[in-house]
């Protein structure tokens, strides 16, 4: 198959200096907005990239769960890969591709986890199969066979039958906080609009367009 057959023209949009929001959280939103009427699937999806003690980059994706004045937020397992990663080195790169839109959004920020009873609320609002999930997945860890995890989850399950699943000591969130959001939209022959904030030592943020 001849791969560099798949090629789009991107022509749905363009994006305009005086067309963005003076701050990128409010821009962030309206474009969020505009994916779910868009009805693009799982539009809180994003990759989410940290890097290892060597240097070594890893990606995965994972769910946006709130934005607000602190950042974004995801919820994890705090011991997992990312969750190792991010305990030697906080920074993390998140990316959104909202393809029907013709859209991308990338994030770099420091990473902190979030206090504990905020997780609990995110947590609550889990369905109890992801709640006992949370309890019975190593995650990134070696299992040797599905039934292993199958079997645990049924004990957890029948443990936890009719009550409230506490909050796993490993599980919770952290938040993303911005150094620089850009915000990317696609246009014909390649030269794609690209605007870039940057937060400045007074908290402004600085505005420029990129090359494509
Ligand atoms: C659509 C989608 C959503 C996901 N959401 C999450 C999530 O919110 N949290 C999470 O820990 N993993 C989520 N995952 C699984 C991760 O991509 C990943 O496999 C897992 O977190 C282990 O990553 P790690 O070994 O790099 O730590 C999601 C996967 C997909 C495809």
């Amino acid at each position: 198959m001849k791969l560099t057959a798949f090629r789009k023209e991107y022509t749905l949009a363009g994006l305009r200096r005086r067309d963005l929001a003076e701050n990128p959280t409010l821009q962030f939103q309206e474009w969020f907005e505009q994916a779910v009427k868009a009805e693009v699937p799982e539009p809180t999806a994003m990759s989410l990239a940290t890097v290892n003690e060597l240097g070594q980059p890893s990606v995965r994706t994972v769910l946006l769960k709130a934005v607000d004045e602190r950042g974004f937020i995801f919820c994890t397992n705090y011991e997992s890969r990312k969750g190792c990663e991010l305990n030697g080195n906080p920074n993390a790169g998140l990316l959104f591709f909202w393809k029907e839109l013709e859209r991308q959004v990338f994030i770099s920020g420091v990473t902190r986890k979030i206090p504990a009873g905020e997780s609990d609320a995110y947590f609550k609002a889990r369905p109890f199969g992801s709640q006992v999930a949370a309890w019975v997945s190593k995650q990134s860890s070696v299992v040797e066979h599905r039934e292993a995890l199958e079997k645990k989850f049924q004990e957890v399950e029948q443990e936890y039958s009719g009550q409230e699943v506490p909050l796993p000591p490993n599980w919770g969130g952290y938040v993303v906080t911005p150094d620089t959001i850009e915000f990317w939209q696609g246009r014909v022959n390649r030269l794609h609009d690209r605007f870039r904030y940057t937060k400045q030592a007074d908290g402004l943020w600085k505005v420029e367009r990129l090359s494509p």
